[in-house]
């Protein structure tokens, strides 16, 4: 397409967006990729007043979509469809991990905000190839402001070491910001509201690989429900960064068993980067 046809292609989609009629829009055709895309980006942060409802307007033009793809050929995280304009005209140009958390403030926009000691953003070097996404803080990041510093986070150090990294050298951060009380796993419509904020985090930093950590990352990147065990250890496409989902730290202190899993993955994201694991 043309720039000129898309720009103003753009601009009638960004208006539909402006009257509520985003989600119409998006392409929601299976992809028949060999290695599944990922997800599309949520909506923005929720707005502080709801948006005027508008009168119908004419049937926009369709977005053209992939030939249906036999059900044996689905990939395994079928939904993740191509990507649609709005999820190139949602980055924001030239953001910064200050700006993002500029953005986030003192959050009240979910009821996260109500049991959190702080928000707890993101942590380590800004232009990391590698970004660990767990889920949300517990008690201890809750308690010093930073991700991963409690039992778990002391695993995932060790792990990140045995990559022949340091902690500084990469990017920790959650998909959300704040502790879910009694740990309990954040609800849909938290992540939802947060999860705009870690989208943002990965646009600026723009890491080679992206590595969730348990489910809850895995499932709100690749906007899928399947049980991280069907899978883990395989890469995505991630908005021009590869994509690996393995086991939650946490997981691994209940299930030693399965650090060889999750050993195996980091293995992959180690030879994408051309590391060598540390000598002992
Ligand atoms: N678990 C997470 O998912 N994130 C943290 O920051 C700590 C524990």
């Amino acid at each position: 397409m043309d720039p000129s046809t898309l720009a103003r292609l753009e601009a009638w989609l960004r208006y539909g967006e402006d009257l509520g009629l985003a989600p119409y829009f998006l392409n929601r055709a299976p992809n028949s990729a060999p290695m599944a895309t990922a997800a599309p980006a949520p909506a923005a942060p929720a707005p502080l007043a709801a948006k005027p409802k508008a009168a119908p307007l004419p049937a926009p033009p369709a977005v053209p979509t992939r030939a249906a793809t036999p059900t044996s050929a689905l990939p395994l995280i079928p939904h993740p469809p191509a990507r649609s304009l709005f999820d190139v005209s949602d980055r924001i140009e030239n953001d910064t991990l200050p700006r993002i958390r500029d953005d986030i403030g003192d959050c009240t926009r979910c009821r996260l905000h109500q049991a959190r000691t702080q928000i707890v953003y993101g942590v380590g070097n800004p232009k990391a190839e590698l970004v660990f996404v767990g889920e949300g803080p517990g008690h201890d990041e809750d308690v010093q402001g930073e991700p991963f510093v409690g039992r778990a986070g002391k695993l995932l150090t060790q792990m990140i070491e045995a990559m022949s990294l340091r902690r500084e050298d990469v990017y920790i951060c959650n998909v959300v910001k704040c502790r879910p009380p009694e740990n309990r796993l954040p609800e849909k419509d938290e992540i939802a509201t947060c999860s705009p904020f870690l989208f943002r985090q990965l646009a600026a930093i723009q890491p080679k690989v992206i590595c969730c950590l348990g489910a809850c990352a895995a499932q709100t990147l690749l906007e899928t429900n399947q049980g991280i065990s069907r899978f883990r250890g395989e890469w995505f496409d991630f908005r021009g960064s590869k994509l690996i989902a393995t086991y939650h730290p946490a997981y691994l202190l209940r299930n030693p068993n399965a650090k060889s899993e999750v050993w195996k993955d980091l293995q992959k994201v180690m030879s994408l980067l051309g590391l060598q694991p540390r000598k002992r």
